[in-house]
């Protein structure tokens, strides 16, 4: 019997950050009618599902992370009808959509929150995280939130502090309220009777915070540059006992539904983030495997020990995924330079498990340059060093003005990037050798190869430190890819003869004695091994 895989095992998830992908209604911000405008862009390039950052009303904050209502949509981004059809017309092309769902934490006008702070008698009080001052009036503990700063506010009326992990504007939820998982999960229901295709769930691993309230220890290893959330070690605010029967129960809800993801994000390391697989596969779908992101360098030996660590240590059954950039952290292209991004990606395309890929990415995009009195990011205005605004810029559609994403007569709400003149879809789609061609050809040959959606993994040892190399196979399919993480020239030796199915210059084919394998500096190999 054949085995079937569910659609979020061998698709391939594209992440739109709203307000900058389409504008549809010529005010500068991105918005649905304008995705929708561009589903067939996406279909051409060959993903399978979208994930929409937030779309629902908001003060916008955090550009939607502050959410003030969970079962509407915020004028800027359209209407429910315009929600509606984005499902419908999406679904008539096979693609899914997945929406984000921010349980942690609402906006400070969200109607809960207005009466949680009215009066400590209110019966909302406690859907919220308050407590008393400390005995000299400060902060009842030394929490800090994501953002800078304490995580706490005095609110002079009741003359208590509330919570907020992130903007003084996000208060966070009581989840040991079981009221507040009741909400929340009527508005996974909402959602899911509406058609979306799964969640992508913000900060899930921050849902319970420690019911002492103790306090967090510093981390002796941060130092100035890194990221403020990074100075505490966060033991009682992270990952906290309890969370995983949270889990649990929040995944019960979409099992109700048939086919339908879970996606979270966690930022943790590879063993406590397997955890949120569940004992009994029973949690998350796709915890979101950030290592990628998170990892202290970009060198062959070091992608290759934590692809090994993941794929040796993941449970039975559960299924791998892979990420190289989302809208809070700085693009690849960025990261590894334009060049070693094309490797980043065929890398990303040839892994085993789900792929998610940041809008723009395809292109290799580069996070733009945001001048400081431009900032509007909350965590940029605290830390601009660490500005989001970079990685959110428009997506770059053509040459012309404003790079196809808003009329030339209006201002993006970020300005464009530099690049996009010459980084574009329409430029890109005429260059038999660009980045976007790039990733088309190896979406497809990802989506024709069985070896390399469902085909097993394996590292192969060779001697060369700046090329990391590993087969993939599936039946009489054999895939090996080679790459170069070097802008040097490298030589790598392999038993055998094999086929050049794909180079990251796409400019190669044809069978080779792979003995002695030379490749380009910034080079990738999809290769087909012949016996
Ligand atoms: C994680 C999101 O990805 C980020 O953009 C946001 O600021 C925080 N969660 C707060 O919701």
């Amino acid at each position: 019997m054949t085995q079937t895989y569910p659609w979020w095992q061998t698709g391939v998830i594209y992440q739109i950050y709203p307000r900058s992908f389409m504008d549809g209604n010529g005010d500068g911000v991105g918005d649905l009618p304008g995705i929708t405008s561009r589903l067939d862009y996406l279909r051409w390039l060959g993903v399978d599902a979208i994930w929409l950052s937030p779309i629902y009303p908001s003060p916008m904050a955090d550009f939607g992370y502050d959410i003030a209502n969970y079962t509407a949509v915020d004028p800027l981004f359209g209407t429910m009808q315009d929600m509606d059809t984005l499902i419908q017309q999406a679904h008539s092309r096979d693609l899914k959509i997945i929406l984000d769902f921010v349980p942690n934490h609402t906006s400070d006008e969200h109607p809960w929150f207005q009466e949680a702070r009215a009066s400590r008698e209110n019966a909302k009080r406690d859907w919220y995280i308050w407590h008393d001052p400390a005995s000299d009036g400060g902060p009842p503990n030394n929490w800090t939130s994501y953002f800078g700063g304490s995580a706490w506010q005095f609110d002079a009326q009741t003359g208590q502090y509330y919570l907020h992990l992130f903007d003084v504007k996000q208060p966070d939820l009581n989840w040991r309220n079981p009221r507040v998982q009741e909400a929340m999960f009527d508005v996974m229901r909402f959602w899911l009777d509406r058609g979306i295709d799964g969640f992508r769930v913000d900060v899930l691993w921050l849902l319970l915070k420690d019911d002492q309230f103790r306090d967090n220890l510093m981390n002796p290893d941060w130092k100035p540059g890194d990221l403020p959330s990074a100075r505490q070690e966060k033991i009682h605010t992270e990952d906290q006992p309890g969370i995983h029967e949270l889990v649990r129960k929040m995944r019960s809800v979409l099992d109700g539904y048939g086919e339908r993801v879970f996606i979270g994000e966690i930022y943790l390391s590879i063993p406590r983030l397997l955890n949120y697989y569940g004992e009994m596969l029973d949690e998350a779908h796709l915890p979101f495997n950030f290592q990628f992101i998170t990892m202290p360098n970009w060198h062959a030996q070091t992608i290759r020990q934590i692809v090994d660590e993941y794929e040796t240590t993941l449970p039975n059954g559960a299924w791998p995924n892979w990420v190289l950039g989302n809208h809070d952290r700085a693009r690849i292209a960025t990261r590894v330079g334009s060049e070693q991004a094309r490797v980043a990606q065929m890398l990303l395309l040839t892994l085993r498990g789900t792929p998610t890929c940041y809008y723009g990415d395809e292109l290799g995009m580069q996070n733009g340059n945001v001048p400081p009195e431009m900032i509007s990011d909350p965590q940029g205005k605290e830390n601009p060093e660490h500005s989001r605004d970079p990685i959110r810029t428009p997506m770059q559609w053509d040459s012309g003005p404003n790079a196809g994403f808003c009329p030339a007569t209006v201002s993006p709400w970020l300005p464009l990037a530099d690049d996009y003149q010459t980084c574009n879809v329409a430029s890109e789609q005429n260059d038999p050798r660009s980045f976007l061609t790039l990733t088309r050809t190896l979406l497809d040959l990802r989506r024709s190869l069985f070896a390399l959606t469902i085909g097993s993994f394996q590292s192969i040892d060779q001697d060369n430190n700046s090329c990391f190399v590993y087969q993939r196979q599936h039946n009489e399919q054999h895939y090996l890819v080679v790459l170069n993480i070097s802008v040097q020239e490298q030589t790598v030796k392999l038993p055998g003869q094999g086929r050049i199915v794909l180079s990251t210059y796409l400019d190669r084919e044809g069978s080779l004695d792979l003995s002695t394998l030379h490749l380009r500096g910034n080079e990738g190999y999809l290769l087909e091994k012949l016996f």
